[in-house]
């Protein structure tokens, strides 16, 4: 029998390579799939779970678990410890699905292009509105605060898209936290207008508007590192 992973995987990747008139039906089935996803489906290991591991001495904050990739999309878990955090970053013209499968997460995120970020951009180019500094503006976006969202394993996939919540910080509360991660296209495949897709990191540089800020683009924090941890559940057949 075909493990539930698996099927997700599947299903991804039909979604993900599918023609336009079906994307958003297929994306549809994916995310309700991903809602069913466990921590026994993919053999999630009772260590991260644990204090005892998050508290060795040189223990990344976070571990990653690579469980696909290929051109058209990825998947992997993140293992966030106590009050671990992944920091602001983006995900250019990316789609990308979260399911947690243990613990619990703050999630905050920003969409780009909205009604409110656009005529901030609109004032701005004609000298209405004047960035604070004097910085490259491709290294600042500027960007609409969502309200946060606290989910855990009985939550349902936490969507994003290359607009709608397209940046976002992912805190772990009360104890560590994992969740699965699927995103397409990948990071490092080639963006039509920008080049590669990388990921960047950002932080609130100024408030333009309420919930618009803009978002400065800024090294890779020095308290954000990880591990690998490899892949132990199900085979997994395409
Ligand atoms: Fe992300």
């Amino acid at each position: 029998m075909t493990s539930h992973i698996n099927i997700v995987l599947k299903q991804a990747i039909t979604t993900f390579t599918s023609k336009p008139e079906f994307f958003y039906s297929n994306l549809h089935h994916l995310t309700s799939l991903l809602d069913k996803i466990t921590a026994e489906d993919v053999n999630f290991h009772p260590q991260f779970t644990t204090e005892r591991l998050w508290n060795k001495p040189g223990k990344a904050p976070v571990t990653c678990i690579d469980i696909y990739e290929d051109s058209n999309v990825t998947m992997g878990i993140f293992i966030l410890k106590p009050g671990g955090q992944l920091p602001l970053h983006n995900h250019p013209e990316m789609h990308g699905l979260i399911k947690v499968i243990t613990g619990k997460v703050k999630i905050t995120s920003y969409s780009l292009n909205t009604e409110k970020t656009m005529e901030i951009d609109r004032k701005s180019l004609k000298g209405e509105f004047v960035t604070p500094v004097n910085l490259p503006r491709k290294r600042i976006l500027t960007a609409e605060l969502n309200s946060s969202e606290v989910i855990d394993s009985s939550s349902k996939t936490c969507l994003l898209e290359p607009n709608i919540k397209n940046l976002h910080e992912i805190q772990s509360i009360d104890g560590p936290a994992a969740f699965l991660d699927i995103l397409a296209p990948p990071y490092g495949s080639i963006t039509p207008s920008n080049g590669p897709r990388l990921c960047s990191y950002y932080s609130v540089l100024s408030q333009a508007a309420p919930n618009v800020y803009r978002l400065q683009e800024i090294k890779s924090p020095s308290w954000y590192w990880t591990d690998a941890f490899p892949y132990t559940g199900p085979e997994l057949v395409i």
